[in-house]
């Protein structure tokens, strides 16, 4: 279990891949050409859950404050947040999204770097801040936390390194991590509209921002119900409601309207006006190019949930 898991799994596609052309009476071309098949379709399905669902792009890169949802800063994936999160985002004190190009993780194995995204602890042992949503990744199956950490592998690597993080709380208040076990972990069956959008709405991490802050922090007894406001420099913004409340939620939205909504606000046109203070902290334009099968297993797993009234402003004062 030591050794580089990433290259035990991908061993064990390119075997079942050899296996398979092999039983196909295939030449030794055909059996060189399906291992990098296998390969490339780790690294690809690791970029869409990385850029699209997971947004480990969304945190860990630069993104253009200026246009619609703030996407990605093209050239700038992995290498880290210019600025910390902080009082903005509910967090006491100052943590920065790091590096995670090969420039800072060439000397991590692939075991560390996966405990890192499930586990939350890094390599030197420590716990990092729970704004690094490692709980939800916890829940993901292993072939995608491996198909990840294949391809951050892949990115071009960033010269850059993020100031340390200071935190007004001490991190053991947290108390000891669970240690996490992948294996039993399984994508459900696409068939089960409303369990494999349940899997889709952990990995994207949605409860980060859709679940209402108390006293204590976030109140799970309301999640989805939005209300949190996010108070940035460029615009303010309050967290939807998406239960399926009629009033105050999206219980009247038809499926075609939850895929437009997707559609329309994650469109170039969109994406690329100067929306000033009329912008989102929700990254549209990542989000909106999962799949329509995705989407609309969101929808059904979003019908699923508790209704709670909840009016939230979209743009506070
Ligand atoms: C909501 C923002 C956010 C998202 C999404 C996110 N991260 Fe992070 N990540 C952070 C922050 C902030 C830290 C630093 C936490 C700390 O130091 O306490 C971090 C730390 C890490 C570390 C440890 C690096 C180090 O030098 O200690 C790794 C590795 C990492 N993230 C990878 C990922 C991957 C891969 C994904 C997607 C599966 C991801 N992150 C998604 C915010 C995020
Ligand atoms: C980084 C924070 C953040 C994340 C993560 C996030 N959202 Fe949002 N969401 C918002 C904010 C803020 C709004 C309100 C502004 C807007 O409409 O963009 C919003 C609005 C919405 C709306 C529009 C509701 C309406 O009444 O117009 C829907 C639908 C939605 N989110 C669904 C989701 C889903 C599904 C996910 C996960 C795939 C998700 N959100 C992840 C912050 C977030």
């Amino acid at each position: 279990m030591r050794k580089l898991l990433v290259l035990a799994a991908l061993f064990s596609i390119t075997i079942a891949a050899v296996y398979f052309s092999a039983c196909n009476n295939s030449t030794s071309d055909k059996q060189a050409s399906t291992e990098t098949d296998s390969l490339k379709q780790l690294v690809e399905r690791g970029h869409y859950l990385a850029h699209y669902v997971t947004q480990c792009m969304d945190c860990h890169s630069v993104r253009d404050t200026g246009k619609f949802s703030m996407p990605v800063v093209p050239g700038t994936e992995g290498g880290g947040a210019p600025i910390p999160f902080g009082k903005a985002e509910g967090i006491p004190g100052e943590v920065t999204p790091p590096n995670i190009t090969p420039f800072a993780l060439k000397d991590w194995s692939d075991e560390e770097i996966i405990r890192a995204i499930t586990g939350g602890i890094n390599k030197k042992g420590d716990t990092l801040f729970p704004i690094m949503p490692y709980q939800h990744y916890s829940k993901m199956a292993k072939n995608d936390i491996l198909a990840i950490v294949a391809y951050i592998r892949t990115l071009k690597p960033i010269e850059r390194t993020t100031p340390p993080r200071k935190l007004e709380i001490p991190m053991s208040m947290l108390g000891p991590l669970p240690v996490v076990n992948l294996d039993n972990n399984t994508i459900p069956d696409k068939a089960d509209k409303v369990k494999y959008g349940e899997y889709i709405v952990n990995a994207a991490v949605c409860s980060e921002c859709h679940t209402p802050m108390g006293p204590q922090g976030p109140d799970f007894s309301k999640i989805f119900s939005g209300g949190f406001v996010f108070d940035l420099p460029m615009f303010k913004v309050g967290v939807a409601n998406i239960t399926p409340d009629s009033a105050t939620g999206i219980g009247t939205w038809t499926e075609e309207m939850f895929l437009a909504r997707f559609k329309n606000n994650g469109a170039d046109e969109m994406v690329n006006k100067y929306p000033g203070r009329m912008n989102s902290i929700m990254p549209w334009a990542m989000y909106s190019k999962m799949g329509d099968e995705e989407l609309k297993a969101v929808y059904a797993y979003l019908r699923t949930v508790k209704p709670i009234t909840n009016k939230v402003e979209k743009y506070p004062k």
